[in-house]
């Protein structure tokens, strides 16, 4: 449940700083192209042109071509079920005809509620019956054309929307009840997630076709289990557990993933759940939340040099102003409904602020959002900017980074994405090579 949707925006500056450096990126077509990539090929001749080519005379390592991202969730009610393979046929022709039908593998990144088990037991794995003949379409062309079913899968989700989920079940460390399915014993989720998908596939006749891990990962904010202990506990029980190469118990070896995600992004919905602006390894101004040991020597995770931030001032909410004034809510739902107030919930990094500086976040959050400019600062008069941090505990008050000196770190004009798709590439590689 919940799509990472990736923003397309950005995506150029991605791939012009990805050149020569010679990490394997994956493009993706976003959902709203796939009924023109389906209805026209030559729409789909001239995103290949444009997209991928394009890159790879420039020196980027293209390798992968994402056709949607998640076109099959349930929560999207069908609205990419008939499009998205006609979509992947003709992008994969027009790979052909420009002469990288080898080269480069189409896929179509799933969420892994696409498939499901009755039991709980890997072993009765199946597709969704709304989707089944459609996804084997596309799973038997896959298959044809030498592709890659990718998957993502998120064990945070299903603690999120399951109160009664055995949390320890979710991490690496063997402590949950095992699951046992015939000879074969599960002490974490995502091995028996893996396996409900590999057990669906092979009772369909695709039993040995590859698979790529699309996105896996850990919030830090937004809910109460989402914070940097955990998120650190379950990316490095992950990075630990594929690197010992033994892979899941049906499918013993390597596994190839890519790590959700690199940086926090500001602007993304959070319709799925407030924790989704809060992915990264990475605050929005580059700072590791923690630390990953990635299984490599000298891979410790460096904070971003050369972010420039703008002046050392915050807005907050002043000290005249009484807590009973009936216009004070209208304030603080406009600033939260226009910048950001994930942090604010129950159990979350600010969750502990009293009413005054609760009010203070919001109203500084939309001051930031918008550089910092006076008007910004208003809120009928309730609002002044200070030059004392109000950061108290976990509960950071952000200020925001210069636009120029941030060509990669800054968050609004999402250029972000660019450096998201590196780290994904970056752990991509290590993950491969080990
Ligand atoms: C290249 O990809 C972007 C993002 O998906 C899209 O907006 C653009 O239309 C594509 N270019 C062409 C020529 O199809
Ligand atoms: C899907 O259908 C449900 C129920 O009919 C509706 O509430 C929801 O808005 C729909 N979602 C989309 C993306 O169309
Ligand atoms: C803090 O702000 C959030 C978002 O506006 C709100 O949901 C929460 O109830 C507030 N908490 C306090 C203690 O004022």
């Amino acid at each position: 449940m919940g799509s990472r949707a990736r923003s397309g925006r950005g995506g150029a500056a991605a791939l012009f700083v990805l050149r020569k450096s010679g990490l394997e990126v994956m493009v993706g077509i976003p959902n709203e192209l796939l009924a023109i990539m389906a209805s026209s090929m030559k729409a789909a001749d001239k995103w290949v042109e444009k997209n991928v080519s394009n890159y790879l005379n420039k020196g980027c390592n293209v390798r992968y071509v994402a056709v949607g991202n998640e076109p099959f969730l349930s929560t999207y009610n069908g609205s990419f079920l008939l499009t998205t393979f006609p979509a992947l046929k003709n992008i994969q022709s027009a790979l052909v005809k420009a002469g990288l039908g080898n080269q480069i593998k189409v896929t179509v990144p799933q969420n892994a509620d696409v498939y499901d088990t009755a039991t709980g037991k890997p072993s009765d794995g199946d597709f969704r019956t709304d989707i089944h003949d459609r996804i084997l379409e596309i799973v038997k062309f896959l298959s044809d054309t030498g592709g890659v079913f990718t998957v993502n899968i998120y064990p945070f989700i299903s603690l999120y929307i399951d109160p009664n989920f055995p949390a320890e079940y979710a991490f690496f460390d063997g402590r949950s009840q095992p699951v046992v399915d015939g000879s074969a014993t599960y002490t974490n989720m995502f091995d028996a997630n893996h396996d409900t998908l590999i057990w669906a596939l092979k009772k369909n006749g695709y039993g040995n076709l590859p698979i790529v891990i699309g996105e896996i990962g850990w919030p830090t904010d937004g809910d109460m289990n989402a914070n940097a202990q955990l998120a650190q506990r379950f990316n490095q029980g992950f990075m630990t557990h594929i690197a010992t190469g033994q892979g899941t118990p049906m499918r013993p070896g390597p596994i190839d993933a890519y790590l959700f995600s690199l940086i926090d992004e500001d602007d993304k919905s959070i319709q799925p759940g407030n924790f989704e602006r809060h992915w990264g390894i990475y605050t929005y101004d580059g700072i590791p939340k923690y630390q990953l040991n990635f299984g490599v020597p000298n891979s410790q995770i460096k904070r971003a040099s050369g972010v420039k931030y703008l002046d050392k001032k915050w807005c907050v909410l002043k000290p005249t102003v009484s807590l009973d004034d009936p216009k004070l809510p209208d304030t603080v739902s406009y600033a939260c409904a226009r910048a950001d107030c994930t942090s604010l919930g129950y159990r979350t990094s600010c969750g502990m602020l009293d009413t005054r500086s609760n009010i203070s976040y919001a109203y500084n959050s939309f001051y930031q959002k918008n550089d910092q400019d006076d008007v910004a600062c208003g809120f009928s008069g309730y609002a002044t900017t200070t030059g004392q941090d109000p950061s108290t505990g976990t509960c950071r008050f952000g200020i925001m980074i210069e636009v120029d000196s941030a060509y990669s770190w800054k968050p609004r004009r999402v250029r972000s994405n660019y450096l998201l798709v590196l780290l994904l590439a970056l752990v991509h590689l290590c993950v491969s090579s080990s």
